[in-house]
């Protein structure tokens, strides 16, 4: 074969690898998380819904410079509020960048989606009735005294969202937020209040736009947040973080037999080395594995405060051993 026979075959061969989108096999926790472009996933304190086959992550963008607010005694570190962003995957690990799912306000100050505020916990649900996909998100001003619950909706996963309103449900202050949308249809809305120190559980109205008026104080004074709910074995599981800003803690499960019951704290599921600081992340879903009935994925924020747009991501295994919940760190893994 001809020299300029073999170097066309080996320029077709680099074209053919240059095309192929960058693919992950695995997860790595604690990692950054690319794209099938090969950029850097910039989806914090996120959610994931599954539609129709398709899973939709949708997450905080976090970029920029990151500052410490001067005048807040307490390690108040943020950067602008850059809206959210949503990916899509049909394995959990090879995601496509799908654009920004609601975009931040750049003129307007007073706007709660002004790039000045806190636009995070981003959670959507697709209500079956309107056909709408619903995004609920923590809307706060930069000292975190707004402490609002936002709502936006969409004809599409992807978006773009549009903005409804923010709203203090029931009357109390709303921070840290989960949704939670059970086999029943019905979905709810558990969020840290009280200045943290109390958390409500909230049931939507039909459309999921707002409180129903129907709601419950739960965890009382334990001042838990990020919380993240899921159902396994016709009993609800929640795990949440302490209050301790961007600094990691340890997590904690509550159990209950029904959304709006008596839950209970019950244990930390972390076990072995940096369990008493969630190996340095915070909740924010779980999500059953696919591939592992009675399993599930722990999706958490390992948040770099003073640089919060270099945030990772700790993703792990969360398994049930006799009845108790159980996560242990694992640096690399596969879903399947
Ligand atoms: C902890 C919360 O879980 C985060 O979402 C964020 O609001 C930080 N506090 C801000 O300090």
């Amino acid at each position: 074969m001809s020299i300029g026979r073999i170097g066309l075959i080996i320029g077709m061969i680099f074209t053919l690898f240059s095309c192929v989108e960058t693919e992950n096999a695995k997860i790595q926790a604690g990692e950054i998380f690319k794209d099938t472009d090969g950029n850097p996933i910039n989806a914090h304190g996120g959610g994931i819904l599954l539609h129709e086959g398709t899973y939709y992550w949708y997450g905080e963008i976090k970029q920029g410079e990151t500052w410490r607010v001067p005048y807040l005694e307490w390690e108040c570190y943020r950067c602008k509020a850059g809206g959210v962003n949503c990916y899509s995957s049909k394995d959990l690990v090879n995601w496509k960048n799908e654009g920004v799912a609601l975009t931040a306000v750049k003129a307007d100050t007073t706007h709660d989606l002004h790039t000045s505020k806190v636009i995070e916990r981003p959670k959507v649900i697709y209500n079956d009735k309107t056909q709408k996909f619903v995004m609920w998100m923590h809307i706060d001003s930069e000292d975190y005294q707004y402490a609002r619950a936002g709502v936006a909706i969409s004809d599409n996963p992807q978006g773009p969202y549009t903005y409804i309103q923010s709203m203090r449900p029931n009357g109390a202050m709303s921070r840290d937020l989960t949704l939670f949308k059970d086999e029943d249809g019905k979905a709810y809305h558990f969020y840290s209040s009280e200045n943290n120190k109390t958390m409500h559980v909230s049931l939507l109205n039909d459309e999921y736009t707002a409180p129903s008026g129907t709601f419950k104080r739960i965890l009382e004074m334990e001042s838990r947040e990020a919380p993240a709910v899921w159902k396994h074995e016709g009993k609800y599981y929640m795990i949440s973080s302490g209050c301790t800003g961007w600094s990691p803690n340890p997590a904690q499960i509550s159990i209950c037999d029904s959304v709006m019951g008596n839950w209970k704290t019950v244990y930390d599921p972390c076990v072995g080395q940096n369990s008493k600081k969630t190996y340095f992340s915070q909740s924010t879903y779980v999500l059953p594995n696919p591939n592992r009935k009675g399993e599930y994925i722990y999706m958490g924020d390992r948040w770099n405060k003073t640089n919060l747009e270099d945030s990772r991501y700790v993703w792990l295994p969360l398994t049930f051993e006799n009845g108790k919940a159980k996560i242990e760190w694992q640096k690399e893994w596969s879903i399947d």
